[in-house]
């Protein structure tokens, strides 16, 4: 058996596989996020924790015996988020997510040094680690001046499990410290927003394993001592790996809480100019490119949460709507965004609403608006030559047919649905438990059974393509309401 935990920006999601990957049980538990000023997002790591226990004991509840016979953990999480131990592993501070763009001026900052875009291979964005803490340096310096260590989200909970404070490559390409090309801490990058090596983690490969659970936890699980814990992926990668999308070429869509294009490249293929990423892959000499946009299906949480409808309901109104009309426009910029504008001030707007239009009309424009976000970030990949060829959804989002016929309609390109697409990263975690325990790669890293294609539209790409250009005119014409006053 194998247990794999995503430490998500909305919940914690655990899965427990067997040898033939069965999915025996799953359960998740859900995590707040607090938002105490426009901008900011964080959590306090210890409720990752307590919703990993929770989420670990409905399984134990369910299957004592079979979690019993755990014999590897693995991990995936947000990326980024900034989490800052003193001298006692004690949080110094809430984490500060992956989605709060507070650091604009700090990561304008460090991206004035070359080295940043040389080693690190990215443009700093507000999203990535390393300006999170150079946020903290101004303005918390006391605070700053304690930090023992930094951890990534997924490395807290390793550390929660086993007392070790490691990361893999996938995760800390994220922080902006890695040197990606060589898969190790780069001193100069460290050493520009105060730090050193010694306050990082250890590193390892996401496949490779990294520690052992400790007896308290293994007592407390039902488990035995020698579990061992994989070094872990961020959730992309993780991802990634539970789709079987670890070769040149392939390629993936997420419409989670933040939307990705996702794209496997063979060697280190930095193109930081329009915001692509370039980071290292959960596997050993694998890399891969990503362009995120930082709002896909929280866009559609907040328009359940401002109408009151659900999501079920606010589709089903969207299905009733007269398809000849026109829907509004939609800016999905509502944390700012990412690739490819690297804009932390960018904000979410409605264009071209009329008496008429309801509830159904804003959902066919949300989900058009992150669709046309979507093919911004893939047109980046495009000009970057990381283009994958072939494409699968995951993510909460992807089991909307519409949404990903959007999407193939305006990229031009077919993208498969596959039948388990909300295993996601909890599954990738899993993958990457059993590589640790010794399976081959090949045999672990399948792809998976998929009910659908969504081949693009050209009726729909000429429909879609007209409204991409005015949103995207509109952007240019608003930049005066895109920036801080
Ligand atoms: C990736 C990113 C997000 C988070 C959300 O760069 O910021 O996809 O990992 O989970």
């Amino acid at each position: 058996m194998y247990l794999g935990i995503d430490i998500g920006t909305s919940g914690v999601k655990v899965v427990l596989i067997d040898d033939a990957q069965t999915d025996i049980d799953s359960a998740s538990s859900a995590v707040d996020i607090h938002r105490p000023q426009s901008g900011f997002s964080e959590q306090n790591p210890d409720w990752w924790w307590q919703a990993t226990q929770r989420a670990v004991s409905f399984i134990q509840s369910r299957h004592p015996k079979e979690l019993s016979a755990v014999k590897s953990i693995g991990l995936s999480g947000q990326m980024h988020g900034l989490v800052a131990l003193d001298q006692h592993n004690r949080p110094l501070r809430q984490a500060i997510l992956w989605n709060d763009t507070r650091c604009a001026a700090e990561a304008a900052m460090l991206d004035n040094i070359k080295a940043f875009r040389e080693i690190g291979g990215n443009a700093v964005m507000p999203g990535f680690t390393a300006p999170k803490a150079q946020w903290m340096r101004h303005h918390e310096p006391a605070l700053f001046a304690q930090i023992e260590t930094i951890l990534l989200p997924k490395d807290y909970i390793r550390f929660c499990l086993s007392g070790a404070k490691i990361s893999d490559m996938s995760d800390a390409s994220g922080t902006l410290w890695l040197d990606i090309a060589k898969r190790c801490w780069s001193e100069p990058l460290l050493e520009a927003c105060g730090l050193t090596p010694a306050q990082m983690p250890e590193l390892v490969e996401g496949s490779a394993p990294s520690a052992h659970l400790s007896s308290e936890i293994a007592r407390q699980w039902g488990m035995s001592a020698d579990v061992v814990i994989a070094g872990g992926a961020g959730d992309n990668a993780a991802s990634a790996i539970g789709l079987g999308v670890i070769a040149a070429g392939q390629g993936l869509i997420s419409l989670g809480t933040s939307g990705v294009v996702f794209s496997v490249t063979d060697q280190f293929a930095p193109a930081a100019d329009r915001g692509a990423h370039a980071f290292c892959h959960a596997l050993p000499n694998s890399w891969h490119q990503m362009g995120v946009i930082l709002s896909a299906s929280d866009c559609v949480s907040w328009l359940e949460e401002i109408t009151g409808f659900s999501v079920s309901a606010l589709v089903e109104k969207m299905l009733a709507t007269d398809l000849s009309e026109t829907a509004p426009l939609f800016h999905p910029y509502l944390s700012g965004e990412r690739t490819p504008h690297n804009n932390a001030d960018a904000c979410g707007a409605f264009f071209g609403v009329k008496r008429h239009h309801h509830q159904g009309d804003l959902m066919r424009a949300v989900l058009q608006g992150v669709a046309f976000a979507i093919s911004d970030a893939y047109d980046v990949l495009e000009q970057a030559g990381g283009v994958p060829s072939s494409l699968l959804a995951t993510g909460g989002g992807s089991q909307n047919e519409t949404w990903i016929s959007y999407i193939a309609s305006i990229i031009g390109s077919p993208v498969k649905i596959p039948l388990h697409a909300d295993m996601g990263a909890a599954l990738g975690a899993a993958r990457l438990a059993m590589l640790a325990s010794g399976s081959p790669i090949k045999q672990v890293c399948y792809g998976p059974e998929c009910d659908q294609m969504m081949l693009p539209d050209p009726d729909l790409r000429r429909q879609l393509s007209s409204a991409r250009e005015k949103s995207q005119q509109l952007y240019t014409m608003m930049a005066g309401f895109n920036s801080s006053p």
